[in-house]
Order: structure tokens, then sequence, then C-alpha cells
């Protein structure tokens, strides 16, 4: 078999975020994106494909650069910025932000807690362990709990807690992890029972055990008990997948404690979600969020909330407007939806489907404002055509990946939307993601 000869390690100065990682120019001026590099470092990297490289060693970081606080950063994957200052991960943010939409941004925000806002962790049990260096035999006895590493869906890093989570919520992670529950889910044989723990957190915890429907019963009672006994703990439920997929979610089996909802309180409205349903994963990072959305919307007439959700953002900004309407393609949000305005008592309407299939379906009372929060993927050329043609005041983009953002914004404009103001709101420190408000008027 003949080898490909390893590429010469290139020395890469780091001088940006981009939307999956950081990246930097060699000397001779090519660009590589180095995942785990620290932001304005020199390091040296070893390049691989697609523009990629690994990262060898710091040879110098930026003075400020604080020391990784977790035992298994640079393995694990999730969050790889630790080796960069908070305020210097969200200068970079902002720049991103403003490459991506073409605008200058108002100067990015952020909650002031750089770890322990994860309002929501899925872990995987497993019965690979990832060990960088060699391969680990399978267990057959008590399951690995850990995380993903990136690129490897069969194998888990075990972790003993996650410093972006609070402290109730890695109190669960260690009740569990000393429960020694198996066999784990084996990705490669489909074999094994216990596959996944999501912990959410409102104002209490709600912890769903995912596994086949062939564990053991005794054992899903005895997980459950322990879980329960951990202090803050509000529901725990079991779930069962017996898909091959590797998705922490499934047929919801039985509520084995308390409540399956999540109760959360924002900006002074009470709201519940399912224990499956989005919000936001950082709960005050989000309060910051709609506030700016609130702002960017102003008042007065129907709020048309697009891609509504559990109904959040029209029932947080239902004060300001006579009437909200909302459409999301997720049948059991929209009636959640419904169910949180009419605790809030809020007047209006929810639909449920595709937004470019009801929005060209429904009257709307004027004066109108829209704010739209689609997916990743941006919006359906089909919504961004009946948008850039609706008449409304203004229409709020909220962007959770800036670049899709970047991307819907001439076919606005080209429908007469003026953009007037962009905002950066940092909710994810550690991470390279970033949220992207955009206000456009006609
Ligand atoms: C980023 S979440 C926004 C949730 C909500 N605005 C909030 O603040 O909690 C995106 C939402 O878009 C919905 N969605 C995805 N594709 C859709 C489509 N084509 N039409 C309507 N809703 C869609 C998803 O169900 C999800 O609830």
């Amino acid at each position: 078999v003949r080898r490909k000869k390893p590429r010469a390690p290139v020395t890469v100065r780091i001088d940006r975020l981009d939307p999956k990682r950081a990246s930097g120019l060699d000397a001779e001026g090519r660009r590589f994106e180095v995942r785990n590099a620290p932001l304005d470092a020199l390091v040296e990297a070893q390049p691989g494909r697609r523009g990629e490289a690994r990262l060898l060693r710091i040879v110098e970081n930026a003075a400020d650069a604080p020391t990784p606080p977790c035992p298994v950063f640079g393995v694990c994957g999730g969050c790889q910025l630790q080796w960069t200052s908070l305020e210097r991960q969200r200068q970079h943010k902002q720049a991103l932000v403003e490459r991506l939409v073409g605008l200058a941004s108002h100067p990015i925000e952020g909650t002031a807690e750089a770890y322990g806002y994860r309002n929501k962790l899925e872990l995987a049990f497993s019965a690979h362990a990832f060990h960088p260096e060699h391969e680990v035999p399978p267990s057959t006895g008590p399951a690995h709990l850990g995380l993903h590493p990136p690129g490897w869906y069969a194998k888990v890093v075990p972790i003993p807690g996650c410093p972006l989570a609070s402290p109730r919520m890695n109190a669960v992670i260690a009740a569990v992890a000393g429960l020694r529950l198996g066999p784990g889910w084996d990705a490669r044989a489909h074999t094994g029972h216990f596959r996944h723990l999501v912990i959410r957190e409102g104002s209490g915890l709600v912890v769903t055990l995912v596994t086949t429907s062939t564990a053991d019963p005794s054992e899903v009672a005895r997980a459950s008990r322990a879980i329960a006994a951990v202090e803050g703990v509000s529901g725990v439920l079991h779930v069962v997948n017996d898909g091959v997929s590797d998705v922490a979610t499934g047929e919801l089996r039985t509520v084995l404690s308390g409540s399956a909802d999540i109760e959360v309180a924002i900006g002074g409205v009470a709201l519940s979600l399912p224990y499956d349903g989005f919000f936001q994963v950082n709960t005050p990072g989000a309060a910051l969020l709609y506030a700016r959305i609130g702002e960017a919307l102003g008042v007065g007439g129907t709020l048309l909330d697009l891609y509504c959700g559990n109904g959040v953002i029209g029932v947080l900004l239902a004060r300001g407007f006579d009437r909200v309407i909302g459409v999301d393609v997720h049948e059991p949000s929209i009636a959640r939806a419904r169910a949180n305005a009419e605790r809030n008592a809020v007047r209006g309407a929810w639909y449920a489907g595709a937004v470019e299939e009801i929005l060209p379906a429904i009257a709307i009372d004027r004066p109108l404002k829209v704010v739209v929060d689609p997916p990743r993927a941006g919006l359906h050329p089909r919504a961004v055509q009946h948008l850039a043609g609706l008449s409304a005041d203004t229409l709020v983009y909220v962007a959770c990946n800036p670049g899709s953002l970047g991307r819907d914004r001439p076919m606005l404009e080209a429908g007469g939307w003026r953009i007037t103001d962009l905002w950066s709101v940092d909710l994810f420190p550690q991470t390279p993601h970033v949220e992207a408000i955009a206000r456009f008027v006609r």
C-alpha cells in the first residue's frame, strides 16, 4: 500500500473566526481552518483536507489568553474557544456577523457568564470510549457516559460534568455516572440498551433517559429514583428509541417522576415548553436576545411571528401589539404556543404548517410588523419571495446562522426592504456560534 507523504506542518497566524472554527494564513498566504486554535495566536498546524489543519502547538498566544478549565478540552470538541478570552471571542463574533451580512453591527452583547450558561445538555451512553491514540475495547458491562468527539458518532469522551452546565445539571450527570448503567448503545453493532441522557433546565430540571425497549425495567426504575433524588429535578422521563439513527429522541413511554414540562420565566412572562421543544440554550442570553428583537420591532398593530416554535417571541412581546399571529411547521409546538398565549392572555391566531405554504394563504390585518426566526438553513426560497413582496412596515430577521441572513438579504432588498440595523448577540461563549438580528424597513 502506497501511503501519501504527509504534508509539512505550517505556521498559521490565526486572524479570524469562521462559522465552524478559527482560521488564519500561513507564510504563503494560504488560509487554513484550525479546530481549537486560539484567536489572534500563532500556531503550528498539520494541513489536512479541504483547507483544514490540525492544531499541533501554540507558538504564541494572546496576552489575555485564559487556561481552559475543562479537563477534556480539545478532545470533546464542543467548546473550541476556551483558549481565548471572552472579550476577544466576542470581537471576532461581531466581525464574523459583519462579514457575513455585509453591514456594521451594533457593539456585540452577551451575558456575563463565560461558563455555566447552558440550559440543555444531550449526553450519550456508549459501549465505546474515545481515546485519541489507541482503540479501547467495547464495554459489555457499564456504559461510558459522555459527549461525542467531532467525527466519532459511535464513541464518547466520558465526562464527569460539563463546565457549560449549571452545578445542579452536573449533579445529575454525577448521579447517573455513579449508577454504572449498561450495556451502553453500540452504534456499530446496533446492540446495547442505554442510549442518551438529556438534561434541560427551567425553574426545575427535566431529565430524559433514552433507552431501547429491551432495557431492564428495574435498571430504568433505579436510574429514575437516583435522578429524582437530585435537588432541583422536577421531572424524570423515559423515552424509547429502537431505531438505528443516533438521535436523543423517541417515543415518550413513561413520566417516571414529576412533570414532563419545562417551566421558564423570562422577562416576567411564564411559559411552558414540552420536554423536547425548542428553546434557546442560554436563558439569560435569550432574555437579552428577545429584548433586542423587541427594540428592533417597535410596537403597534399586528405582530406576525414566523417560525414561532412554542410562541416564545410572540407571547413575550405581545404587550406592544393588538394581536399576534404565529406560524410553525411543528404541530406540537403550535399547540404549546396556543397554550402559552392563552395562559398569558395574548390575543391572536397560531397556524401549524410551513411558512412558505401558510403565508400566502392567510389574511392579516395592517399595520403589520414581522419577525422571522428560521432554522440554520434560513428562509425557504418561496418564503423569502413572499416576504420580499409583503406589505408591512418592519421586518426583523433573527439568524442563528448569520450566513443565511447574508444570503437572504439581497432578495428582501430586491422587494423594496432596506436594512437599517444589525445586532450581534453572543449566547454561546466558547463556541463559534453567534446570533444576528437585522431590522428591515420599507
Ligand atoms: C430557531 S427555531 C425558532 C423558535 C422560536 N422562534 C423561539 O424563539 O423559540 C426555528 C423554528 O422553525 C420551525 N420550522 C422549520 N422549518 C419551518 C418551515 N418551513 N415553516 C415553518 N416553521 C419551520 C421549527 O419547527 C422551529 O420551531
